[in-house]
């Protein structure tokens, strides 16, 4: 059985002091006996705080990203070991922000992806297109280039370790949510495209979750498509009633 994840991605965002507050309200509000996986990913800064306070619940802290070499002369980055050590064990790798902004390109997500994997970090790897892409009627291309350069080179046994999160790049923070319809279209032919190219086991068992302007009011007819198993939320993360209205929209 697949499973559910919501996960909640809070960027650069909340200090430590709101990092608590928020955590606290989520620890407060939220159902504690759900099958859904509840993650929340703060800022490096303030993981091993997190960690701590969500310490014996049911809420996953993961980073938002990680260096792909063990250690090293790479000023201001994270290695996988630094997570590690405070109990981290989760990693958002791919993020279209990174791509975009950081230049992270299909191999270097590949390299990231084999030093998480070494390490048995479970990585939500994201991926999607651009507007253009769409509009051209590229995107199954450029999913399809982005699954098969940075991610589709690992054993097939590595896969219990992986949840896809699909975040079409112009949804992502702009109000413009994929439709149910084309979330599920594209999370059917990606599941398809690991059926044909890994195996129907690991496409049966891999969560693909949707990420791009989700919000209470659209979260459950999204989740209900029969190929998504959650989401990745950004904006709606921020506040703790929102974030748990999603949660509870599976
Ligand atoms: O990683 C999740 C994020 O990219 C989605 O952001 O604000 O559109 O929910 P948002």
């Amino acid at each position: 059985m697949r499973k559910k994840i919501v996960a909640g991605n809070w960027k650069m965002n909340n200090d430590s002091k709101q990092t608590s507050a928020l955590l606290e309200e989520l620890l407060a509000k939220r159902p504690e006996k759900t099958e859904t996986k509840i993650v929340v990913a703060p800022t490096f800064i303030n993981l091993q705080a997190a960690v701590k306070q969500v310490a014996g619940s049911n809420i996953i802290v993961a980073a938002q990203n990680m260096h792909q070499a063990e250690s090293g002369a790479y000023t201001g980055e994270i290695s996988v070991d630094m997570l590690k050590g405070i109990n981290v064990n989760t990693v958002i790798l791919g993020h279209s922000e990174r791509r975009a902004y950081f230049g992270e390109t299909n191999s270097l997500l590949a390299e990231k992806v084999n030093t998480a994997l070494k390490h048995n970090v479970t990585i939500i790897f994201c991926f999607g297109e651009e507007l253009a892409d769409r509009q051209s009627g590229n995107h199954f291309n450029v999913v399809e280039s982005q699954l098969k350069e940075g991610l589709f080179h690992i054993d097939e046994n590595q896969w219990a370790n992986i949840v896809l999160a699909y975040e079409p790049v112009w949804a992502i923070g702009t109000g413009e949510t994929a439709s149910p319809e084309q979330a599920q279209e594209m999370h059917a032919f990606i599941r398809t495209l690991i059926k044909d190219t890994i195996s129907e086991k690991v496409a049966e068992e891999t969560s693909i979750l949707y990420g791009g302007s989700v919000k209470p009011n659209n979260a459950n007819e999204i989740f209900s498509k029969p190929d998504v198993d959650g989401g990745l939320i950004g904006g709606a993360a921020l506040k703790a009633d929102d974030f748990l209205a999603i949660v509870n929209a599976i």
